[in-house]
């Protein structure tokens, strides 16, 4: 069993590598991860040895892992995930199964399978994990239901709350299904995957809002927030009780080490909530944002956790 344990653990940590490879796009830890007479077979079926070929350089995209699947038998471990690489033109989303043997007493993968996703298929596939979950005097932070997503949906179209974000809003209560389909996709427990919330009011049981958290490449020691609320329920402390839960959430139960919130300059209100929160204004990004024709400039905002516990 304690084999077992350590060569789970070999595993795990080679995945782990392989999965840095793409979001720091360096490929040298594959020489050792990979072995040499690999095989690859991509998602259109073609099939090649390949460990030079995977150790070619390609452009580095914003990549996201998630759905981690892992099992072991024996000398061969086997291991499952999902890919989102952001392309220029537009997402792409891969499933993988990677498959390593220990020979030798070294843990090497020796074949890469990627398949592609039909979104229609993909759809069907249950999420397993459950839902983020805090709770506040008046909210609770969690994944909405689909009457909780077409109520926000009605209750925030056509209202002013995109002109200080930088989306511009859904184009139908299916555009906001389906980003909560997929944000429910990741697993909430993975620390380096964006996290999003509903804002949910405890005394109406409807959705006034959402909350997310961004690690910064990848990297869950500095994360990004962002944040926005139906105008129904703006000036009653709302933004301030979600958005103070979600940073203590991520200091607390997430590792953070800073957090940082970009505001369009002359978004008073937003800016009145991080201070209350302690969060410093460190500086202005000057035309950060195009947004309706126009370069917006940013104030950066962050607190650390040093200010937190302090
Ligand atoms: C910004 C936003 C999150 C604030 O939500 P909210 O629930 O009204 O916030 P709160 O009630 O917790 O706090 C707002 C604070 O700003 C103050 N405020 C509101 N409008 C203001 C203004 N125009 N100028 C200065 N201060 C203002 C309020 O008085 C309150 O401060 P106080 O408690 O000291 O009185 C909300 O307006 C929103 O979602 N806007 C659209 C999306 C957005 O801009 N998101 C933020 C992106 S960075």
């Amino acid at each position: 069993m304690a084999n077992q344990n350590e060569d789970e653990r070999v595993v795990r940590d080679l995945d782990d590598r392989w999965n840095r490879v793409y979001i720091e796009n360096d490929r040298a830890p594959f020489a050792e991860i990979l072995a040499d007479d690999i095989r690859l077979t991509w998602p259109d079926g073609r099939s090649e040895l390949g460990k030079a070929k995977m150790m070619e350089p390609t452009p580095k995209r914003r990549v996201e892992f998630s759905e981690r699947g892992f099992e072991i038998h024996g000398a061969t471990a086997v291991t499952r995930g999902r890919i989102r690489v952001y392309h220029p033109e537009g997402p792409a989303e891969q499933r993988f199964v990677r498959v390593y043997v220990k020979s030798d007493g070294r843990w090497q993968a020796v074949s890469v399978h990627v398949f592609p996703i039909d979104p229609a298929a993909d759809a069907k596939v249950p999420v397993t994990w459950s839902p983020p979950r805090i709770e506040t005097e008046r909210l609770v932070l969690t994944w909405p239901s689909l009457e909780q997503i077409r109520g926000h949906h009605d209750a925030i179209v056509g209202t002013d709350m995109f002109d200080t974000i930088v989306w511009e809003g859904p184009e139908g209560p299916e555009d906001l299904e389906g980003f909560w389909a997929e944000a429910k996709r990741r697993n909430p427990a993975q620390t380096e995957l964006d996290l999003d919330f509903a804002v949910i009011e405890r005394a109406s049981d409807r959705c006034v809002g959402g909350v997310s958290l961004r690690p910064i490449d990848g990297e869950p020691t500095t994360i990004d927030i962002g944040y926005a609320f139906a105008p129904t329920c703006h000036g009653q402390g709302i933004a301030t009780e979600g958005v103070g839960a979600l940073i203590g959430h991520a200091f607390a139960e997430r590792g953070a080490e800073r957090i940082s919130a970009s505001i369009f300059v002359g978004n008073d209100a937003s800016k009145r909530v991080v201070e209350k929160l302690g969060f410093k204004h460190e500086g202005t990004l000057r035309r950060a944002v195009l947004k309706r024709g126009t370069w917006i400039d940013e104030w950066l905002y962050a607190i650390t956790r040093p200010d937190w516990e302090g």
